[in-house]
C-alpha cells in the first residue's frame, strides 16, 4: 500500500512510521509513505501556508493555493493516487469497519490541517472524504493520520508476525478483545484462569469467545446492540451474565 501524506510536519509522520508494526511493514516493502509539505508549494516573502478568516474571529485557516498545488504534484507523481482523505473532527467517524474498507485500496492520500481547518473551497473541491478518529480536537491531523496509519498496517498481509493476530483484535469481530496472560502464573495471588492452562484448544477459544462477548456487554454493550448474537454465542453471553451477576451478589453481601 502506498500512503502519501500532505503536512507541514513531515518529520512527525516520517519518525512515529519508524517503529513497531509500521516500521515492520515499511521495510518488508508492504507499505510506502511518502510525505509532502505544503510549505514547499508557497510563493511570496512569507512562505505563508495560513491566512486570517473571513468573518473574522481566533486562529488562522490554511489557504487553497499552496494544498492545492502539493494534491497537484501527489497526483502526478502516482497515477492514480487514490481516494484524498481529509483528518479532522468535521469527519465520519473511524471504526474498524471503516479502516477495513480503507485496507482494500492500494493507494492512498492523507491531508493533515493545522491552526483552525482548511479552506472550505479546498475541501470541497480535493477531497473525496473527510475522517475523524474521536470526538476531540488535536493541533493537528498529523496524529490521525499516524493513527489511521497504524491500523491499516495491522492489516497488510505480512505485516504482522503472525497473521491470525489482527483477526484476533479487538473490534474485528465487532466485539472487545478477551482478556490476556503470560508468565507467571500467579502474580501476587492472582492466577492465570485454569482453562489456558489446560491445552484443551476448544475449551479455550470457548472461554476467549465467552470473555470477549462479556466484556463487550460490560464496557461497550452498545456494540452488541448492533450485532447479531448466534445461538452458541448467546449461550455463552448468558452464562457469562449469569457468573458476574453472582459474583456481584456475593461481593454485596
Ligand atoms: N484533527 C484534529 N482533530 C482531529 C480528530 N479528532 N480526528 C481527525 N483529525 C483531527
Amino acid at each position: 500500500m502506498r500512503v502519501d501524506v500532505v503536512t507541514l510536519f513531515p518529520e512527525m509522520v516520517e519518525t512515529l512510521l519508524q517503529f513497531g508494526v509500521t516500521g515492520r511493514a515499511v521495510s518488508r516493502g508492504l507499505l510506502a509513505v511518502m510525505t509532502w509539505n505544503p510549505r514547499n508549494s508557497t510563493n511570496g516573502r512569507y512562505r505563508a501556508v495560513d491566512d486570517r478568516p473571513y468573518g473574522g474571529g481566533p486562529g488562522m485557516v490554511m489557504k487553497v493555493q499552496p494544498l492545492r498545488d502539493t494534491l497537484k504534484m501527489v497526483r502526478c507523481s502516482v497515477e492514480p493516487s487514490g481516494r484524498t482523505i481529509y483528518l479532522s473532527p468535521q469527519g465520519k467517524l473511524l471504526d474498524q469497519d471503516g479502516v477495513r474498507d480503507l485496507a482494500k485500496e492500494a493507494r492512498l492520500v492523507l491531508l493533515a490541517g493545522r491552526y483552525e481547518g482548511i479552506d472550505e473551497r479546498l475541501i470541497e473541491a480535493e477531497v473525496d472524504e473527510e475522517w475523524s478518529i474521536g470526538d476531540y480536537v488535536l493541533s493537528g491531523g498529523e496524529l490521525a493520520a499516524l493513527v489511521l496509519i497504524d491500523t491499516l498496517a495491522r492489516l497488510l498481509p505480512g505485516a504482522l508476525n503472525d497473521s491470525k493476530s489482527s483477526e484476533q483484535d479487538s473490534f474485528m469481530d465487532s466485539l472487545l478483545d478477551f482478556p490476556h496472560y503470560t508468565r507467571p502464573v500467579d502474580v501476587d495471588g492472582r492466577r492465570v484462569p485454569d482453562v489456558l492452562l489446560g491445552g484443551n484448544h476448544a475449551a479455550i477459544a470457548c472461554w476467549r469467545q465467552r470473555e470477549a462477548l462479556g466484556r463487550t456487554w460490560l464496557r461497550r454493550p452498545e456494540l452488541l446492540a448492533t450485532r447479531s448474537l448466534n445461538a452458541a454465542e448467546q449461550i455463552l453471553l448468558d452464562d457469562f451474565i449469569r457468573e458476574y451477576q453472582a459474583r456481584e451478589a456475593d461481593s454485596g453481601d
